[in-house]
């Protein structure tokens, strides 16, 4: 299947994106917007990105201009009309998206495919609505999507099957790798990121912990990219909405309900980067306290040796009734702070990775004690996190349920485990793979962690997935592989 002139129709930040990949790749690109304005603003787009590629010096200034001129810029889709393949990137909207496919059915060669790059919505009704639906797919990049490597090729139960290699052969020859699945909601990647993403904005809102600092304790903690607000804020929290409301409307479950905070922000226009406000935008500058000079500290808890070390090499000192008690833990602390005389002096400390240390209030923790505790913190060479003294404190809150989910998906025969690591690390360049993730931490100390999590929240898809704990069970400290 040839593919040399190729129509991209939307050009907001996803279509200009995916029509510079296909222009840098050596296609010829006919990009179509709704009116002039909306031209300009797609042109602008390409135009800054490849800008940005020569200053950093990856492509030169000829290179540049022939990429561009690669790409024909107009308003009127009758110009597709000799497309080898149409990708449309408009809005998420359905009744949108089938009066666009009716459209480019009748102006388009019957050979010309016709893929879809939605986030969620269904391929099959898009599909259906045309005359060739074995000619359609879904073709899902990635924001931002010259950067991200992977490609969803979506196959319905009436693609024809070289249309799906073709687009896969396609996907290569852009330097990116294809996972090629079925037309469920959310495919691999926004299956298993959004209810992520959303999670983290209903922690927000609960204020489980604070904006920033789960950001930090998500890329600084976790090793990912992004934190789940700097990334909300990428995606367009629009986006991430729908997406959302289509993940429910499909599962029922809770957990994809989306979160009143998210619909409150979408609401009042607050889309994030596109907008110029999200999450983030609005920075309030806010003074570092001056660290305090004289704490004295307690560790309890496992393993408690080498962080006394380092505070007592760093000129703190044990006392009897010492200003803060820390206590090394993974799961609430609560318990342990009523056993003491001052119960308002615990913290619980949860380290993670390297560079982070979570700081966890119970009720009963004094303000003063939970200052202290990020101080020493600092001390120690890591990012401290205050949050609250629930189940999974911020990040194994957030992570250990998405790893479940993934078990799951791979469980129910959606995708293989090695696709699925695939789709996670090339979409969002997450530093592993959900298994690969899952094997590192341990199965029994997730398996375990889910369990404290349903324990707590009672959520009922917080229960491990049956699979894992089979594994666990068994002895095993791997997902058997073909
Ligand atoms: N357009 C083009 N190129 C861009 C870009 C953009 N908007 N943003 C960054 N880049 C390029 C830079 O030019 C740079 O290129 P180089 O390495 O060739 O010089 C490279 O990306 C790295 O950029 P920076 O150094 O400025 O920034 P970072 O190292 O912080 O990387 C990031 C930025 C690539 C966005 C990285 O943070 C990341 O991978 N984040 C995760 C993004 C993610 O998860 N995307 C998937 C979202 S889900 C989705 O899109 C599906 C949808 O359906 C919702």
């Amino acid at each position: 299947m040839a593919f040399e002139r190729v129509g991209v129709v939307g050009l907001g930040t996803m279509g200009a994106g995916i029509a510079e990949v296909f222009a840098r790749a050596g296609l010829r690109v006919i990009g179509v917007e709704a009116d002039a304005e909306a031209l300009a603003r797609g042109r602008g787009h390409v135009e800054r990105s490849t800008g940005r590629a020569v200053d950093r010096g990856k492509l030169n200034e000829r290179e540049r201009a022939e990429i561009l001129g690669r790409i024909t810029l107009t308003t009127s889709r009758d110009d597709l009309s000799d497309a080898d393949l149409v990708v449309e990137a408009i809005p998420e909207i359905l009744d949108y998206k089938v009066a666009l496919f009716k459209d480019l059915d009748r102006i388009c060669k019957p050979e010309t495919v016709l893929a879809t790059n939605t986030s969620s919505l269904s391929v099959t009704a898009v599909a259906t609505a045309t005359g060739r639906p074995g000619r359609v797919v879904g073709m899902h990049f990635f924001n931002p999507a010259p950067v991200m490597r992977l490609v969803e090729v979506v196959g319905t139960v009436v693609t024809a099957p070289d249309v799906v290699s073709g687009i896969a052969d396609l996907s290569a020859r852009l330097g990116k790798t294809c996972v090629a699945v079925g037309d469920r909601a959310g495919f691999v990647v926004n299956r298993l990121l959004l209810p992520y993403l959303n999670h983290a904005a209903v922690l927000l809102d609960l204020g489980v912990a604070g904006r920033d600092d789960i950001d930090a304790a998500m890329a600084l903690g976790a090793g990912l990219p992004m934190g789940p607000f700097a990334l909300l804020d990428l995606i367009g929290l629009d986006t991430a909405y729908e997406v959302m409301c289509v993940l429910f409307d499909e599962t029922r479950d809770r957990r994809h309900a989306p979160s009143p905070l998210l619909r409150e922000l979408v609401t009042a226009g607050l889309l994030g980067r596109k907008t110029g406000r999200g999450f983030h935008g609005e920075e309030t500058a806010h003074r570092e306290r001056d660290r305090a000079e004289f704490i004295t500290f307690g560790v309890e808890g496992d393993d408690a040796g080498p962080i006394v070390e380092q505070l007592l090499r760093a000129g703190f000192k044990t006392s009897d009734e010492p200003d803060v008690v820390l206590r090394l833990a993974d799961r609430p602390v609560i318990e342990h702070a009523v056993r003491l005389p001052t119960p308002s002096a615990m913290v619980g400390v949860h380290l993670v990775g390297d560079r982070v240390a979570e700081v966890a209030s119970t009720a009963l923790t004094s303000p003063a004690a939970v200052a202290a505790a990020r101080d020493l913190m600092k001390v120690i060479g890591r990012t401290p996190v205050p949050c609250k003294d629930r189940a999974g404190f911020v990040v194994d809150a957030l992570l250990y349920p998405y790893l479940n989910d993934a078990v799951r998906m791979h469980d129910s025969g959606y995708a293989s485990i090695a696709d699925i690591d695939a789709a996670m690390r090339l979409g969002c360049g997450y530093p592993a793979g959900p298994f690969e993730m899952l094997e590192s931490i341990g199965l029994r100390r997730v398996r375990d962690g889910l369990r404290a999590l349903y324990a707590e929240y009672r959520e009922p898809s917080f229960a491990p997935a049956p699979l894992l704990d089979h594994l666990v069970t068994a002895g095993l400290s791997a997902f058997p592989r073909p």
